[in-house]
């Protein structure tokens, strides 16, 4: 008889490469995914803590199982991801979710198929959080469902400590994987028809420090353009105080590098850059835009905002607002801070009222979607490349993004998913082009 597995994934790539992990380990055992809990065997949370909202989401959908696991006593539930790793959280999940039969930290994810054989095989509760991460687990095979992109990971953990940040505390200091087992991954992942490969680091920019050898990310990006074959490559996520000219060097002579960059700009405001702990001012960040437009001038920059930090002026604000301006980003990520546990920044005492959180968030939100606009509005009569990766069923289109991230829809007789197809612009609708064939 089949058994069916479920994992809802909060956050970011990361997690969702970590997700697809998971899945490589139920896949081994036999289990199929389904996105019928009622028909599940196994149920995991791959949670994220980054944030306030993804806490709070992963708690209610963890709480509205409880009925399902009243009714189907075999059907097991884990959760594991930065959530858990949190100090005292498994003891919080332990009273809040008794019936909740795994829990597993971020740096027990590769142990995650033999937590599971043990709770199969004694039927007790399983609780594995490692205070520490060891060094890198090689050899998890990922099952991978976004055919024709893919993700490696170069490195685990970080070392920045940005004071609002919790994602040191969970996930562990830097760890590098050796260059030749990401170099074997992604020739695999190319051999075997995959067209874009993005790798992933918390801060891709200090790979390599850990190893020893001289080895950093420019070496990195300079060995993998020896894979030959069809294929875009790209990485997240950067740290503007680690970007190099070196690196800016070396992605633009990779013909398989996407010339899009995402800089976390964080805060315009030098003020609250510095009580970030980021390392780098206003003036510096636009240096680092300056160079990567001097090798690829055509380079789109994306970028993640932050406001409502602990003490955030109006001024501040604007700051934020005239380095975008500065900068014309092509996408950005923005967020309302939210207070986290342990961090300096959550013992600041002046925390910044929701009402003014909300009327910046708004504002930012408007520019931030005004300069995305402005990145596509150029396009129609335009022939873009774009890697076909799904059909969007509501629309009755296939999709897929151009090297600098826009997305574009059109049509085609035939199944061209995983196809990079020439597409030629007929409207623009804000971020999104609309086309035919060229
Ligand atoms: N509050 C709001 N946003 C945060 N980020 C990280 N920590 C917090 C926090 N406490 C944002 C940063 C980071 C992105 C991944 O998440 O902008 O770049
Ligand atoms: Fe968090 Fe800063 Fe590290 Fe990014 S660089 S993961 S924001 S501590």
């Amino acid at each position: 008889m089949s058994k069916f597995y479920k994992i809802i994934t909060y956050g970011c790539q990361m997690n969702i490469h970590d997700s697809e992990k998971i899945a490589g380990m139920l896949a081994l055992r036999g289990y199929a995914e389904t996105q019928d809990e009622a028909l599940c065997d196994v149920i995991v949370f791959n949670t994220c803590c980054i944030r306030e909202n993804a806490e709070d989401h992963a708690f209610g959908n963890i709480g509205a199982l409880k009925q399902l696991k009243k009714r189907k006593p075999s059907l097991i539930i884990a959760v594991g991801g930065c959530m858990t790793q949190q100090q005292g959280e498994a003891e919080i999940l332990r009273e809040k979710f008794p019936f909740v039969d795994i829990v597993f930290g971020t740096h027990n994810l590769e142990a995650f198929g033999i937590l599971l054989d043990r709770k199969l095989s004694t039927g007790k509760k399983v609780v594995e959080i490692k205070d520490s991460a060891g060094k890198i687990i090689e050899g998890v095979k990922p099952f991978r469902t976004s055919y024709p992109n893919a993700w490696v990971n170069i490195m685990q953990g970080c070392n920045n400590f940005c004071t609002y940040c919790i994602v040191p505390y969970v996930r562990g200091r830097e760890r590098s994987r050796a260059l030749i087992n990401i170099f074997a991954e992604v020739n695999v992942l190319v051999k075997s028809g995959y067209k874009e490969i993005t790798l992933l680091g918390q801060n891709v920019n200090s790979y390599g420090k850990d190893l020893g050898d001289g080895t950093d990310f420019a070496t990195l990006i300079r060995k993998l353009s020896e894979i030959t074959g069809d294929y875009r490559l790209r990485f997240m996520t950067n740290h503007p105080k680690d970007l190099t000219e070196e690196l800016v060097k070396a992605v633009a002579e990779n013909e398989h590098c996407c010339h899009q960059i995402h800089l976390p700009l964080q805060s315009g405001s030098d003020r609250i850059l510095k009580l970030m702990n980021r390392h780098y001012t206003s003036e510096d960040y636009l240096e680092k835009v300056a160079l990567i437009r001097k090798y690829m001038p055509d380079c789109a920059i994306s970028t993640d905002l932050m406001i409502g930090f602990p003490t955030e002026t109006e001024e501040d604000f604007l700051d934020t607002l005239r380095v975008c301006e500065k900068v014309g980003f092509s996408s950005a990520f923005t967020f309302v801070y939210s207070r986290r546990r342990g961090t300096p920044a959550d013992k600041m005492e002046e925390q910044i009222p929701e009402d003014v959180k909300k009327d910046r968030i708004m504002r930012l939100v408007d520019f931030t979607n005004g300069q995305t606009r402005d990145f596509s509005v150029d396009y129609a009569g335009k022939v873009v490349t774009v890697l076909c990766e799904d059909f969007d069923k509501k629309k009755g289109l296939y999709m897929g993004r151009d090297e600098y991230g826009r997305m574009g829809y059109f049509s085609s007789e035939r199944n061209v998913i995983g196809e990079f197809i020439d597409v030629k612009v007929t409207s623009v609708n804000g971020i999104s082009l609309f086309g035919e064939i060229a």
